[in-house]
């Protein structure tokens, strides 16, 4: 059974979407089955695996409002491991759409579960807010993994995911789990960096990742390409750095502990 996890963060442009795309290939290449859902409706996961936007027939906007079966429109990516689920700009709507649909928070998972076997990991692309699509990816995820920016404001906001997770586990998913805080965009010569860090280990110390991913102009290029970092320049920083955070994953499910 796969395990779910869910890229979230409401504030924008923290790295989720460069985080979901290559976590998603490292995994994929240490021979994980993997699958990708792309739910925010600017469908940069989509782009980024290479599927070209307006080629689209289905997308998970038809899943989620017209009930179609996630199988019928998953596609295949550059890397034999990893499926995607691509989302279009027709989820812009959706969440207007969804108002009037029985147990609209419970919508994804219950798509997921006749494929849920099918994988070892299934991650989440979350859009930058707290709107039901978000909901629908925190009701169907075991965890939730928190990229954060290293800028000033990285803190701000964090406060109010927190609250928010913990408004979904009582009413939702008891079960939902912090994978941890991702540092990203990380840059070691800047003090501010270095001070965001700090403060977040302050803060949060025990959920924390041990892997950081530093700023790396080749993690931006890559998805112009469609490619994961690992496909476009497999000995850059960025490609490290996730090769790392796929092992730190896979070490922390070894021992069970996640
Ligand atoms: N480690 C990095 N080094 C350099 N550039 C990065 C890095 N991570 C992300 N970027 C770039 O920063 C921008 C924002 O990243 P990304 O799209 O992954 O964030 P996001 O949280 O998904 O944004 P949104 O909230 O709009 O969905 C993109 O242009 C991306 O290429
Ligand atoms: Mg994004």
């Amino acid at each position: 059974m796969a395990k779910v996890i869910a890229v979230t963060n409401q504030k924008g442009g923290v790295g989720k979407t460069t985080t979901v795309i290559n976590l998603a290939a490292a995994l994929a290449i240490a021979e994980m089955r993997i699958l990708v859902i792309d739910t925010d409706a600017q469908a940069n996961c989509t782009s980024g695996l290479g599927v070209i936007k307006g080629s689209l027939k289905k997308s998970i906007y038809d899943s989620l409002i017209n009930s179609e079966p996630l199988f019928s429109i998953m596609l295949s990516t550059d890397l034999e491991n990893l499926k995607l689920i691509p989302a279009d700009k027709n989820l812009t709507g959706a969440g207007v759409e969804m108002i009037d649909l029985p147990d609209r928070e419970f919508l994804l998972k219950r798509l997921l579960t006749p494929i849920v076997d099918q994988f070892d990991f299934i991650l989440i692309d979350s859009p930058p807010s707290l709107n039901i699509l978000t909901l629908n990816g925190l009701v169907a995820a075991d965890s939730v993994l928190v990229p954060i920016q290293c800028e000033y404001f990285a803190l701000e906001g964090l406060t109010d995911l927190f609250d928010t997770l913990a408004r979904i586990r009582k009413a939702f998913n008891p079960n939902l789990s912090v994978q941890g805080i991702l540092l990203t965009m990380f840059d070691e010569r800047t003090n501010l960096s270095t001070q965001v860090r700090e403060d977040l280990i302050n803060h949060f110390a025990g959920q924390m990742m041990q892997t950081v991913i530093p700023r790396n102009v080749r993690l931006a290029e890559a998805p112009s390409f469609g490619k994961p970092i690992i496909l476009y320049d497999i000995r850059s920083k960025g490609a490290e750095s996730y090769i790392r955070l796929a092992k730190e994953i896979l070490n922390h499910e070894k021992k069970g502990t996640g």
